[in-house]
C-alpha cells in the first residue's frame, strides 16, 4: 500500500509464478488507467517513465500523479526510470523519489557496460534505489536508438553471470526474441526459452537463486487494437507482437517483469480516434482522454489475468 522498491514484489511473483507488469506512462490519464486497473485486479505493478517521458512531463510531475494514484487505489506501486541512458538521468530520478531505476548500457562494449552499471549501482543503493540492467541487444526502437534485427544479439548465459556477480546488480534485463515497438516479427514469433532457463540455472548455479529476469519489448500489438486504429483512420500495417502464451509462459519461468508500452500506446490511440470519429462535434478533452483512460484500465486487467497471473499479488 505505498509506494515501494521492487524487491518484495519479484520475491513473490518468482515463487507465485507469476510476472509484475511494468507499463510505461507519461501522463495523467495512463497513469490513472493502469493503477485502476491494477486495483481492480488487487494487484502491484510498475509505472515505468523513459528519459523522453521525464523530458516531457517532468519528474515532479509524474512523482505528484503516482504518489496520488497509490493513494487513491491503495496498491503497491514501484516508480521506476525505463532505459535509462547515463549516471546523471538516474541521479535525477533518484533525487525525485523514483524507487528503481534502469541503467541500460546494453548498446557499450561489455567491460564498459560492467564499469558503468557498477557505478549507478553503488549510488542507487547507498539511496535505497533498486536497479536493473540489459545484457544483449534487442531490436526494435526506444528512445532515439533504433537496432535493427540483424544488430540485436541473444544474451550470453556465461556473461550474464559475470554481469551479475561484477555489478550487484538487482534484475537483469535479457535479449531472448522480443523487441521494442509494434512491428516485432516479420514471420512468426519466437522466443528462447532454452536460453532462458540456461541463464537461470547458471545464476543459481552461482548463488543467485531465485534471480529476477526482465522482459522488455513485450506487448502483444493486439490484432484487434489495430484493426480499431485503423477503422477509424489509422494507418498500422504489419504491426505484430509477442503471443500471449509466450508471455504467459515466461512469466511461470524466471521472468518477473513484463515490459509494456506499445500496447498502452495503441490502446490509448485507438479510443481517442473511435471518440473523434463518432463524435465530431465534441471537444472537451475529458471526453476522447476519459475513454482512453477506459480502454487503458480495462488492457491492463486483461494483462494481469491472462499475460501477467498476478491478480491478487496485493493479497
Ligand atoms: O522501451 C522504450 C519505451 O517504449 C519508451 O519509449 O522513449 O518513446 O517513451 P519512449
Ligand atoms: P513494447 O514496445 O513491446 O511495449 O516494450 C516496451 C518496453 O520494453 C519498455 O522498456
Ligand atoms: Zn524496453
Amino acid at each position: 500500500m505505498a509506494l515501494v522498491t521492487s524487491t518484495e514484489m519479484f520475491k513473490k511473483a518468482y515463487e507465485g509464478k507469476y510476472a509484475i507488469g511494468a507499463f510505461n506512462i507519461n501522463n495523467m490519464e495512463i497513469i490513472q488507467g493502469v493503477t485502476r486497473g491494477a486495483a481492480k485486479m488487487n494487484s502491484a505493478c510498475i509505472l515505468q517513465c523513459s528519459k523522453s517521458a521525464l523530458n516531457y512531463a517532468g519528474p515532479k510531475y509524474l512523482l505528484g500523479m503516482v504518489k496520488a494514484a497509490v493513494d487513491e487505489t491503495g496498491i503497491d506501486v514501484a516508480l521506476h526510470l525505463d532505459h535509462g541512458p547515463d549516471l546523471d538521468t538516474v541521479k535525477v530520478c533518484v533525487e525525485n523519489g523514483f524507487t528503481s531505476v534502469m541503467f541500460d548500457g546494453s548498446h557499450f562494449e561489455y567491460e564498459e557496460n560492467v564499469a558503468k552499471t557498477k557505478e549507478v549501482v553503488d549510488y542507487a543503493h547507498a539511496h535505497g534505489v533498486v536497479v536493473e540492467a540489459e545484457l544483449g541487444k534487442l531490436a526494435g526502437v526506444e528512445d532515439e536508438v533504433k537496432v535493427d534485427a540483424a544488430n540485436a544479439t541473444y544474451t550470453d548465459p556465461d556473461q550474464a553471470v559475470d554481469f551479475v556477480q561484477r555489478t550487484g546488480v538487482d534484475s537483469l534485463a535479457i535479449a531472448i526474441g522480443t523487441s521494442h515497438g509494434a512491428y516485432k516479427f516479420k514471420g512468426e514469433a519466437k522466443l528462447d526459452f532454452d536460453r532462458l532457463e540456461v541463464i537461470t540455472k547458471k545464476l543459481d548455479d552461482a548463488g543467485f537463486k531465485e534471480y529476477p529476469i526482465v522482459l522488455h519489448g513485450a506487448s502483444s500489438v493486439d490484432p484487434a487494437v489495430i484493426e480499431l486504429c485503423n477503422k477509424y483512420g489509422g494507418a498500422l500495417k504489419g504491426a505484430s507482437g509477442i503471443p500471449v502464451e509466450m508471455l504467459r509462459k515466461a512469466s511461470g519461468m524466471a521472468v518477473c517483469k513484463i515490459n509494456m508500452d506499445t500496447d498502452i500506446r495503441l490502446a490509448m490511440t485507438a479510443g481517442i480516434r473511435k471518440s473523434f470519429v463518432e463524435k465530431p462535434e465534441a471537444f472537451d478533452p475529458r471526453g476522447y482522454l476519459g475513454v482512453a483512460r477506459d480502454m487503458i484500465q480495462e488492457l491492463v486487467e486483461y494483462k494481469i489475468e491472462k499475460v501477467l497471473g498476478s491478480v491478487d499479488s496485493m493479497k
